[in-house]
């Protein structure tokens, strides 16, 4: 039974982590989306408002759930009972940060493997950031992120003001 973990901040979530929700869970028998309940970080969504977004977002894929977790991700693996973390590497400048944490996490706990899987090439520039800044700037979203977040997105960035 292959359980894996796909962590990140998906403040917002975008077409980007979308696809790779879906290619993951075709590779792994059980996949938790783990939203990192970043309470220090300026996010835009609430935890709770993330996690629900993503639920509204996979509520067709059968073996994806959605959680968050506070601390290590490591712990939350232990806590999780899964033992592979999904990352998406975007191009090369992704790989520094990803392989050092990646090393990192396998010391603290050698049963967890990460697999990386290479963005698809139509969203390799795309970043929940970008989604944050030309929103705020009242830019075209649609490009970026599902349709059913973008008025979502716009109505937090205008609150955020
Ligand atoms: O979407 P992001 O912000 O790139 O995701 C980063 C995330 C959540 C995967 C990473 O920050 C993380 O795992 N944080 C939890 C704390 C932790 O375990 N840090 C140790 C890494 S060496």
């Amino acid at each position: 039974m292959k359980k894996a973990v796909y962590p990140g901040s998906f403040d917002p979530v975008t077409f980007g982590h979308e696809d790779m929700i879906k290619r993951s869970a075709a590779i792994v028998d059980e996949l938790i989306v783990g939203v990192l309940n970043n309470s220090e970080k300026n996010s835009l969504f609430s935890v709770g408002e993330r996690v629900s977004m993503l639920k509204e977002l996979t509520k067709d894929i059968p073996n994806v759930t959605v959680d968050s977790f506070d601390g290590l991700l490591v712990d939350y693996m232990k806590e999780s009972g899964a033992t592979i973390i999904v990352r998406g590497l975007r191009a090369v400048t992704d790989f520094e940060y990803e392989l050092q944490i990646a090393q990192t996490n396998h010391v603290e706990y050698p049963a967890v493997e990460t697999i990386f899987l290479v963005t698809n090439l139509k969203y390799s520039y795309l970043s929940s950031s970008v989604v944050r800044e030309f929103a705020a700037y009242g830019g075209d979203i649609s490009k970026f992120v599902p349709p059913q977040f973008v008025d979502r997105i716009y109505r937090k960035s205008n609150m955020n003001k």
